[in-house]
Formats: structure tokens, C-alpha cells, sequence
């Protein structure tokens, strides 16, 4: 069934646990996931993406969404905009059927500007009073997620991005993150702690210094009826970065987010994390080791398979981590 975010993020607070948030851009992803959900029975949270609206189409993607509710009726989900970076792109969203949008004021459309308070706050306001008059849920950004290590925000590749950040923007401040829910009212809050998009998220294991759970405690003891999102919580899994450069890939040394770190995070107030690049590496790896170990078979259904089973695989492993698995 279709459930909103808040509806969803209220039950997690209730019984203390954390729902995966899994980026979808095509029907392997949306099938690993919902094979996964189905199998531990965990409520589950897609998202659709700039980026996957341009890759398959916002109708396909709405479509796929609405067929995995259709095929798995008794699993909760909530079907979510990614990184909505303006007002009015969450309302085509909304028009679309999306059951919870993120509006991304933390910074400009161009996804790489940091914006002031003032013109996130207004932009998230409007779209949550928007939203709630049609029953879907807001998620609003406060602090611009970016490493801690080099104060680089926004790009996903590792090369970095427009400004340098300090401190202040890298790490979301408990005053800031009260105001912010104050003048908003929204009903989820993703915060800034030091992760970052993408693969390359830290050059070593992360330590507290640059993966800041202590932040996330601070925020949640003084916003503690406030959802919390954690952004980028890819945990890069080191099995299949060794698959991937064994069968022909070329990704450089880099480090995630340990799943132990986000399960202390869900044990403060973070309800909703957000997990792409983990299905990526997963999916690329396992289609790279099929078609080296079998490279006369040229049919798709085949080497497809082996990714959803892998990307299904991380999913399951999420659920049972972050304690949603038995909550459908
Ligand atoms: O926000 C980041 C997610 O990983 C989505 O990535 O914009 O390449 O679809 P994307
Ligand atoms: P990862 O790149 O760590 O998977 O983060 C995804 C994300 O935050 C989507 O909004
Ligand atoms: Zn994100």
C-alpha cells in the first residue's frame, strides 16, 4: 500500500527503528528492492531522483512505483522525490502521485550553490503547506551535505565541487536545525554529519572526526519530535569494490558509512536513510563477474538477474541492520 513519509517515520519513532531509503532509476532496482522488503517484511521507501526522472521518465518511473505496490499489496511504501531543488518541482510531484517530497533548499538548482536560511526556509515553507493540504509529507535539508576532510560539498565523483565549506555549513547546528523545523514545520529533517554523495565519501575508515554521530545526538536531544534523514549513507561495501576491480573495473581507495555508525544514528532520531551508491557497486560488480565467468551469453535477463540478486542481497542486509525487517 501507498503510506506517506510522516505515517511511516511516526510508526519508526514509535518503535524505534530506521527505514532504508533506496534511490530507483529502472525495474531491477525497483524488483531487488521490493523482492528484498517482501522477504524480511519491511515497510520500504523509494525515491526517484532528478537525475532518474531523466533516465527512465517521470511516467515510468511513477508506473513502476505503482506496480510494485500493485504485485507486493501488503508492503508498506512510500514513493519519494529525491532532491527536489525548487518549489515547483515538488508540486509536479505531488501532481504525479508521490506520496512525500524533498524540497533541497540547502542549496541553489544548480545543486552545487549553497543557499542563505532565509531563501531555504521560505522555499520549504511554501512547499510544505502545499503539500500537507494534499496529505503528502515534506522532507526539508538544513547544512549542505560534504566532507569534513576536505570541505568539498555537492559532486559525486570524488573531483569535488564549486566552494570550499567550513565547518559551520559542513556540520548542521542544533540552533539552526530548531529554527529551521520551527518555521518550516516539516515533517522529516535531513541534517548535515559529514557524509557526502557518492563513492568517495572518506579517504579512511571514518573516525568522529569527520562522521559526526555526536552531531546527530545533539540535534535529536533538542529537536527529539523531529524525523531525522541521514543523506549519503552508502556504506561502500569493500567485497564489491574488490569484485568490481577484479573482473575490469578501475575505483580508487574509499570509504562509506558503517552500518554500525547508522544503527548507533537510528539509535538518536535518524529514520530515514538514504542508500544509492551501495546498489550501484553492487549491480556493477555482479554484471562484471557474470559476464566474465560467462561470456557467451549475451542474454540480458541473465547478467540482470545476477544484479538484482546482489542489489537485493544489500537491501536485506539494511533491513535487518536498521531494524524495519518484521515491521510491514
Ligand atoms: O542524490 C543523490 C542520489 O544518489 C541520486 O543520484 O542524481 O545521480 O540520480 P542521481
Ligand atoms: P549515497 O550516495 O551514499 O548512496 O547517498 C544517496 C542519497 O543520499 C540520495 O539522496
Ligand atoms: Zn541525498
Amino acid at each position: 500500500a501507498l503510506i506517506s513519509l510522516r505515517q511511516l517515520l511516526d510508526h519508526a519513532a514509535e518503535h524505534s527503528y530506521g527505514v532504508p531509503a533506496f534511490n530507483v532509476n529502472n525495474l531491477e532496482q525497483m524488483r531487488a528492492i521490493m523482492m528484498a522488503a517482501d522477504s524480511c517484511n519491511s515497510p520500504v521507501i523509494v525515491q526517484a531522483s532528478a537525475g532518474a526522472r531523466g533516465y527512465a521518465g517521470s511516467a515510468f518511473l511513477r508506473h513502476l512505483i505503482t506496480a510494485a505496490i500493485e504485485e507486493w499489496p501488503h508492503i508498506p511504501v512510500v514513493m519519494h522525490q529525491d532532491h527536489g531543488m525548487s518549489p515547483a518541482v515538488c508540486q509536479r510531484s505531488i501532481q504525479l502521485g508521490f506520496s512525500s517530497v524533498m524540497m533541497d533548499g540547502s542549496l541553489g538548482e544548480d545543486g552545487k550553490t549553497p543557499m542563505n536560511y532565509d531563501y531555504n526556509a521560505s522555499a520549504t515553507r511554501e512547499v510544505v503547506k502545499l503539500a500537507h493540504a494534499c496529505g503528502v509529507s515534506v522532507e526539508g535539508e538544513i547544512g549542505c551535505l560534504g566532507s569534513l576532510e576536505t570541505g568539498l560539498a555537492g559532486e559525486e565523483d570524488g573531483s569535488g565541487a564549486e566552494g570550499v565549506l567550513g565547518h559551520e555549513q559542513l556540520l548542521t547546528s542544533a540552533d539552526e536545525a530548531e529554527q529551521f523545523v520551527k518555521d518550516t514545520n516539516v515533517d522529516a529533517l535531513a541534517i548535515a554529519i559529514g557524509t557526502s554523495h557518492g563513492a568517495y565519501k572518506f579517504t579512511r575508515p571514518p573516525t568522529g572526526d569527520i562522521l559526526s554521530i555526536e552531531r546527530v545526538k545533539e540535534i535529536h536531544a533538542r529537536i527529539p519530535n523531529t524525523h531525522l534523514v541521514m543523506h549519503g549513507s552508502s556504506s561502500v561495501p569493500q567485497e564489491w569494490l574488490q569484485v568490481i576491480n577484479e573482473y575490469g573495473g578501475d575505483i580508487g581507495e574509499t570509504y562509506g558509512v558503517p552500518v554500525e555508525q547508522i544503527v548507533e544514528a537510528i539509535k538518536h532520531g535518524v529514520r530515514k536513510v538514504n542508500i544509492d551508491t551501495d546498489l550501484r557497486l553492487a549491480s556493477t560488480g555482479a554484471i562484471r563477474q557474470y559476464l566474465a565467468h560467462n561470456p557467451s551469453d549475451f542474454d540480458p535477463r541473465k547478467y540482470f538477474k545476477a544484479s538484482m540478486v546482489a542489489m537485493s542481497d544489500i537491501c536485506i542486509n539494511r533491513f535487518e541492520a536498521f531494524g524495519s525487517a518484521g515491521q510491514a
